[in-house]
């Protein structure tokens, strides 16, 4: 098959396109992110969902026609993408509502869901002739980025927060990557890494800002419909921070609805922590401002989300919500999750999870109607967070009377 190049850029705010020729971040009239936009029909003309399932590579690269790239990476070993989807009969039953699945995504090779847009982000930077990457991050992105670019023989260069959980630190030391933990928040780690990218020309992959990365995020939406036979879910569930994820769940379904391989685009829905929820306030005000934030759930702790309009796009287009949780309930739902299901999620990527708790607790869904939730990280790169509701028991003497005895105390 003919790989067909993407069509072109067009601003999200005031949908400019023949101002965007070459390839650049943001819109050249009024700043704002960009949209990838694709010849659906041609792309129908050289390709098919019977092509596509026959295809046994199980990465992000089976996609390869709707990213926007000129070809798959040389080395694919390091699959990303490809993740299950589990389905809970349990978790659907004590919710009322008919089916769901959750998307594991803490599966990819650096254990989150960073790693679709870094690998589409890599590519794309060496088809640009570019050696050396930068992220900000608040730790997933930069683990992901440092992880591939170990795969791919890339530079990397990372800011992040130096309050950033230590495990998340030392994996992108472990990868090889070239760290910069800045002392202030994500906003600041951002702004310095966008004042690096402009005086060194070096290639961006911090999310809100590069179109390229929504692109790769969307292939989960892409292999959700695949899984599903091509059903589409009625409700998705959402951890937000920048809103780049978000952005990008949406726009794998949208290119989906608009090959006429899906019938309807689902529900979408912004989850956010209380103590970080600009998108969701934004949502319901219809003004987008920063907040002050703090949550437990560090990478969805963002004072002013870069990726806003897409995120509130992604919601509104799609008949959607916000969504507020506590930090106690995601707290919760992350318990909930590893002992119903077997998913150990960091907080952040439990956070869809609790706010699809919220919604069937406010009957947001109906009893015939399916969910999908996104579980975006793993919960073994914060053991810290993971603590809190759960306490490792004290030692026990390595004889059987010492067993029978806290046994009985935990009730066995
Ligand atoms: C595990 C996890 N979940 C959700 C998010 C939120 O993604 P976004 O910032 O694109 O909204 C992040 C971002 O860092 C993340 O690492
Ligand atoms: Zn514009």
């Amino acid at each position: 098959m003919k790989k067909l190049d993407y069509i072109g850029l067009k601003c999200i705010s005031c949908g400019d396109i023949s101002s965007q020729k070459d390839f650049h971040y943001t819109c050249e009239l009024c700043g704002e992110n960009l949209d990838i936009i694709y010849d659906y029909s041609a792309i129908n003309n050289d390709w098919s969902k019977d092509e596509l399932m026959k295809n046994v590579d199980h990465s992000i690269w089976r996609f390869l026609p709707l990213l926007p790239v000129k070809e798959s990476p040389t080395n694919t070993s390091m699959q990303v993408g490809g993740t299950p989807l589990i389905q809970s009969d349990s978790l659907a039953k004590a919710f009322g509502i008919k089916s769901l699945w959750l998307k594991d995504d803490s599966r990819n090779p650096s254990g989150s869901l960073k790693d679709r847009a870094t690998e589409v982000g890599i590519q794309h930077a060496k088809e640009q002739g570019q050696k050396t990457i930068v992220a900000a991050s608040t730790g997933n992105a930069a683990a992901s980025l440092a992880c591939l670019s170990a795969t791919h023989e890339m530079e990397a260069v990372i800011f992040a927060p130096s309050s950033a959980p230590a495990a998340k630190l030392t994996q992108i030391m472990q990868y090889g990557a070239k760290l910069f933990p800045v002392n202030g928040s994500y906003d600041d780690a951002f702004d310095l890494s966008t004042e690096v990218v402009k005086d060194t020309g070096w290639y961006s992959r911090s999310t809100g800002i590069n179109p390229i990365l929504s692109e790769g995020k969307k292939t989960v939406s892409l292999e959700i419909a695949e899984q599903l036979n091509w059903q589409s879910p009625d409700h998705v569930f959402v951890p937000v921070g920048d809103g780049c994820i978000i952005g990008g769940v949406y726009k794998g379904f949208y290119d989906l609805f608009k090959l006429g391989w899906i019938e309807k685009i689902p529900k979408i829905y912004a989850v956010q922590s209380n103590g970080s929820s600009a998108i969701v306030n934004a949502l319901s005000t219809g003004t987008l401002s920063a907040v002050n934030a703090s949550t437990i759930a560090d990478s969805i702790s963002v004072d002013l989300p870069r990726d806003g309009l897409k995120a509130i796009r992604a919601v509104t287009e799609s008949n959607g919500t916000g969504i507020k949780v506590s930090d106690i309930e995601i707290l919760n739902a992350q318990h909930t999750l590893a002992k119903t299901t077997g998913v150990f999620a960091e907080p952040a990527a439990a956070t869809g999870f609790a706010g699809l708790e919220k919604s069937s607790i406010k009957g947001l869904i109906s009893s015939n109607e399916s969910a999908v939730v996104l579980v975006t990280g793993t919960g073994l790169k914060d053991i810290h967070s993971a603590q809190q509701l759960v306490q490792i028991p004290d030692a026990i003497n390595p004889n059987i009377d010492s067993f029978k005895k806290n046994w009985r105390k935990i009730g066995g």
